[in-house]
């Protein structure tokens, strides 16, 4: 049940990516009922089930089932699956470029920015798997040997969001993989395309029955039998603090393992030192990747006295020209927001910020292509009781604050409840050291505004989150150690 185009001539080079049902147990099953939008025109892309509590059973039952066949492969059979993933997604690049503009309505450019960022992790993880070594340590008894395992949990829950629909799947599932987990995939209902795309190339690439599986449908009854059926032991999650910490409280009855990527609030802070062209572009790089609806977009930047006047011209010209537009189309820069709801929490922020003194510089309103699309929008004069420096804007908004001294910015930076990503700007190393340092954050980017790839550990501190995706670290979620004393030697 595929279709060949997403719109009146947008044909795919392979149609039967456009598949729109669920994949459980290496079939695809499930009648279309829930409708996928494309946010930047609202036409209807399709449908796709509806699944509830019992369908998700069967889906982590066809996993558990799964479960001891694929981890008793050997690490170079999985690896070779995994590479043949890679090398599928890479070939398909455009196709699933144009499905995650189509639903998710990033430019183009970014989404195929987005699929090999995605592609990355498999790769990687495809090379990881042969290297998920366990040890030796000395032992306590001289006719004795002490050796730590390191195996697969078991079967893992993935519940990944509408903002990166790609590389949010394969950085939790890439490594499950790896380490020899089977996982089943629910992808957010405004982005489910992209998860099922992918689970026809992994059908292709050969994974057996039941290792992938992706299903959508009613977030509440499948969320129910992730966080209590005791075949589930690991729950990975990206999305709100408030979601993550739901699924926390509803897996504590069965202790499972709960990896959580929340909710950001990053902090951009600019010194009078740094060298200011790469501060504006690297602050205009993190405040509008994906229309400012990344957790790890500017949300708040800092700038000393010093340079604030010149920082805020720049910065804003630079936004004032942004090409806001369908992102099919070649050269757009902004996309729609994701829906109506965000573009109310914009205009939520902004009449906060304006009634406390804010002023808005450029942009402000929804822009004249109408449904979603907003603004690149800079305010000045933000200060801390307004709405936006407290919370995640998640729109292509810039407040810009002043800021004196190193220690100020420090304690400003760190005055929020998120820990997820901040970024610094500055040419003087020790401050680099000592700011880095200083700062309550998982992530820290000095001079640069994009840090995110498949070789380092993203994650959080504080309520931003508890785990660790990408590198070697994002394979500790998926593996439990085992000591085994060996004796009578
Ligand atoms: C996110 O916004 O959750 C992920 C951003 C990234 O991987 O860079």
């Amino acid at each position: 049940m595929t279709q060949s185009t997403l719109a009146p001539g947008l044909v795919l080079r392979d149609p039967a990516l456009l598949e729109m049902r669920c994949f459980v147990n290496g079939s695809f099953v499930g009648e279309g009922m829930d409708p996928v939008n494309n946010p930047a025109n609202g036409l209807v892309l399709g449908h796709v089930p509806d699944f509830g509590a019992a369908e998700a059973t069967q889906a982590v039952e066809a996993a558990q089932q799964a479960f001891h066949p694929w981890a008793a492969l050997t690490a170079k059979e999985r690896s070779a699956i995994l590479r043949r993933w890679f090398d599928l997604i890479i070939d398909a690049r455009e196709d699933l470029a144009l499905i995650l503009t189509s639903e998710q309505g990033k430019p183009l450019s970014e989404a195929r920015g987005e699929v090999d960022y995605g592609a990355a992790f498999v790769e990687f993880y495809a090379e990881e798997a042969k290297r998920i070594s366990g040890e030796t340590l000395p032992s306590h008894r001289s006719d004795g040997r002490i050796l730590v395992l390191r195996q697969p949990v078991g079967v893992v829950a993935a519940i990944t969001p509408w903002n990166f629909p790609i590389a949010m799947i394969t950085r939790k599932v890439a490594p499950a993989l790896a380490a020899g987990c089977t996982v089943v995939a629910k992808p957010a209902p405004e982005t489910p395309l992209c998860a099922l795309a992918l689970s026809v190339l992994a059908k292709r690439a050969g994974f057996p029955d039941g290792v992938f599986n992706v299903i959508t449908g009613d977030a509440v009854e499948i969320g129910g039998i992730f966080t209590s059926h005791p075949a589930i032991r690991v729950v990975s999650f990206t999305g709100s603090t408030e979601v993550g910490k739901l699924l926390m409280r509803q897996s504590a009855s069965t202790l499972k393992r709960v990896a959580l990527e929340l909710g950001g609030n990053a902090p951009v802070l600019v010194f009078d030192d740094a060298d200011i062209e790469s501060a504006v572009a690297g602050a205009l790089a993190s405040k509008f990747r994906n229309t400012g609806q990344t957790c790890v977009c500017a949300n708040r930047i800092y700038v000393q006295s010093k340079i604030y006047d010149a920082f805020v011209e720049r910065f804003t010209a630079a936004a004032a020209q942004l090409k806001i537009g369908d992102g099919t189309i070649d050269g757009m820069q902004l996309g729609p927001l994701i829906n109506e709801r965000a573009v109310q929490k914009v205009e939520r922020h902004l009449s906060d910020a304006v009634d406390k003194g804010g002023r808005i510089i450029t942009g402000g309103k929804r822009h004249r292509l109408g449904g979603t699309f907003f603004e690149a929008t800079v305010v000045i004069n933000a200060h801390s009781e307004m709405a936006m420096a407290r919370e995640e804007t998640f729109g292509p908004v810039a407040p810009i604050f002043r800021f004196e001294s190193e220690s100020e910015a420090i304690a400003a930076a760190n005055a929020t409840t998120s820990g997820l990503a901040a970024y610094v700007f500055t040419r003087d190393v020790g401050r680099v050291f000592r700011v880095s340092e200083a700062l309550e954050y998982g992530m820290v980017g000095v001079n640069s505004g994009l840090i995110s790839t498949e070789l380092a550990p993203f994650g959080g501190v504080k309520e931003s989150g508890n785990s660790r995706e990408g590198s070697h670290h994002g394979i500790e979620e998926f593996v439990d150690k085992k000591y085994v004393f060996v004796g009578g030697l």
